[in-house]
């Protein structure tokens, strides 16, 4: 059982940046290579969030601020034997209360059209499906658009 207290958000530091990246290689076909996880904490080092259990980061989540009010969610993975005991949710509630304190009034991200797992799970945390980003990924794959809009 995880405990609630192991599920703790934290801020990510640059020194955490080789572990996010680690991650993203186990969990994603187009990881984000170091170098842009470097230019994307230099450009807003609070939207790296990230929960350790046992001192290990287990899962991170990167988000940050648009024009107009617009939260964006950029990344998120949690460690495929870490997945399933709240860690996305507890990440996701954390970038939401973030972004909502940096005024946004929706919050924005993009999953890939073939993963049905991410979309659910971003489903039953509120986001709604908007419509498919044709040709969003290098592969060619459509992304599909989800929102997220904060109860008035
Ligand atoms: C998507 C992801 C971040 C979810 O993280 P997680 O820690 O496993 O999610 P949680 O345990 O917080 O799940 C919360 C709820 O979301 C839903 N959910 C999560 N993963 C799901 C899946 N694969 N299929 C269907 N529903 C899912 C469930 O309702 C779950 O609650 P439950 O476990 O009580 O049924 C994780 O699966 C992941 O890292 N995937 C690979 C990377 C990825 O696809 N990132 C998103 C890119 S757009």
């Amino acid at each position: 059982m995880t405990g609630l207290r192991e599920l703790r958000v934290v801020n990510l530091t640059e020194k955490d940046l080789r572990e996010v990246m680690e991650i993203g290689y186990r969990c994603f076909p187009d990881p984000y290579p170091l170098t842009l996880l470097e230019q994307l904490y230099k450009s807003d080092p609070s939207g790296f969030l990230g929960v350790r259990m046992n001192g290990k980061l287990v899962g991170y989540l990167i988000c940050t601020m648009r024009w107009g009010g617009v939260g964006h969610i950029l990344s998120i993975a949690v460690d495929p034997q870490y997945r399933r005991r709240g860690v996305g949710r507890a990440l996701i509630l954390k970038a939401l209360e973030r972004l909502r304190k940096e005024g946004a009034t929706c919050v924005r991200l993009e999953a890939r059209k073939s993963n049905l797992g991410a979309r659910a799970f971003y489903s039953t945390l509120g986001f709604k499906e908007e419509r498919e980003l044709p040709h969003y990924y290098e592969d060619g794959e459509a992304a599909v658009l989800m929102w997220y809009t904060y109860p008035t």
